[in-house]
């Protein structure tokens, strides 16, 4: 079974606890896009885990991790989360195996990072882990991979050339080598060619563990306000390095919206409501801290959500927040020129439309009757059915429907 968990907003859908859960039910599970731009947060009642570049495997109960070749390594980050989960779970780094194919964040890109974003008239609000910059030297061709660590001399070289083609002084090469090398040589024993790891994963359980969402897609997402990678399901063949046949692609989504950064949001709420949302939910960024946006359930950008991603099932998270609210707003179709949508074909222009609500009564419990008819509701709405839901903080409160 080939499975693939996708988030449908903006991220932050709570995709960590549900990928950690939906892990025991597969052999492993695989990073195929971003890096340390995630912050995936799995609670279990004794720990709380961050999984920044770590896939979200059950590591208690044994399950493995492949970082493949289409993400972003901050070694630095790497080191540090390999260490921090080792000692959760001892032996849990001989779980992981990391693709030598995979690019590496270099120190310079996280400063380029943050000086494009100081430059930019329209700022993205990015997490200046260095993404951007990363997958622009990939495609420039003068990135480095983990391989090229193999060989220091080279990589150096390499170095310096990318530096020099950012007319940046290549004189903090030798120095920017030195750490890099010296956090590779922590998990060296754990890197493996792509093809290797392909042969020895295509035929077990996998499941693909999506970063960032749909809308923050480079090319589905709201772009330019996206981050750098097909993190939807479209890049998983080029980010695990094989033509994998999904049997399932589960998009998981919030009850409500959040976004981090900037860009359209159309069901955006401010002042006391927001702060009030962001209270309840916990909502500031794993990775920056920063406080996310908040809104309601936006209903046409989940239809598309769920289309453009080729979702098949799907699984609701955070319902429990909004327990004790008395009438919970949803935006059921979109105003655009005096005409109603229900669906978008496309995310030109959302700073424009008008979001049409319905409010529905509230529930005091999701254990209650009336939280049910809220999601048959939701059901009848999106004409898809939900197949899990996540009834409270820890990865024990996801419930099969
Ligand atoms: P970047 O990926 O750091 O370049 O950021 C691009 C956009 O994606 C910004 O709006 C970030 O806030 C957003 N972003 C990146 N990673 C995540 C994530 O894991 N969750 C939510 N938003 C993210």
């Amino acid at each position: 079974m080939k499975t693939a968990v996708i988030g449908l907003q903006w991220g932050d859908e709570g995709k960590g606890k549900f990928v950690t859960y939906m892990s025991r039910f597969h052999d492993c599970v695989v990073r195929y896009s971003g890096g340390s731009n995630a912050g995936h947060t799995v609670t279990f009642p004794d720990y709380k885990i961050v999984h920044h570049l770590l896939p979200s495997a059950d590591v208690f109960k044994g399950k493995r991790m492949y970082i493949g070749p289409g993400v972003a390594i901050d070694l630095e980050v790497l080191v540090k989360e390999i260490e921090e989960i080792d000692g959760i779970v001892q032996g849990a780094r001989n779980l992981l195996r990391i693709s030598k194919q995979a690019q590496i964040v270099t120190s310079f890109h996280k400063k380029l990072d943050a000086k494009i974003e100081s430059r930019r008239i329209h700022r993205i609000g990015t997490t200046r882990k260095g993404i951007g910059p990363c997958y622009a030297g990939k495609a420039f061709r003068t990135g480095l991979r983990l391989e090229d660590l193999e060989y220091p001399d080279m990589a150096l070289k390499r170095l310096k050339e990318s530096l020099l083609v950012w007319n940046e002084d290549d004189s903090i090469a030798e120095k920017m080598m030195e750490e890099m090398i010296e956090y590779y040589l922590k998990v060296e024993d754990l890197t493996v060619d792509s093809l290797s790891a392909v042969r020895s994963l295509r035929d077990k359980d996998l499941l693909f563990e999506g970063t960032q969402a749909v809308l923050l897609d480079i090319d589905a997402g709201t772009y330019p306000f996206v981050t750098s990678t097909n993190c939807s399901s479209t890049g998983i063949h080029a980010g695990f390095g094989f033509p994998v046949a999904l049997d399932r692609i589960l998009g998981v989504f919030k009850a409500y919206t959040t976004r981090v950064g900037e860009g359209p949001f159309p069901t955006e709420i401010y002042g006391d409501e927001a702060h009030e949302l962001r209270q309840r939910g916990g909502e500031y960024g794993a990775t920056t801290g920063r406080p996310r946006r908040c809104g309601w359930l936006d209903l046409p950008l989940l239809r598309y959500a769920i289309e453009i991603s080729g979702c098949n099932g799907l699984a609701m998270t955070k319902a429990d927040i909004l327990s004790g609210i008395e009438k919970i707003p949803v935006c059921v179709a979109y105003k655009i020129n005096g005409s109603l949508y229900e669906c978008v074909e496309h995310l030109r222009n959302l700073e424009a439309v008008e979001p049409v609500y319905e409010y529905v009564d509230g529930w005091k419990s999701v254990e209650s009757k009336q939280f049910e008819k809220f999601l048959f509701k939701i059901e009848k709405w999106l004409n898809a059915g939900v197949n899990y839901i996540s009834k409270g903080p820890y990865v024990e409160d996801i419930t099969i429907r």
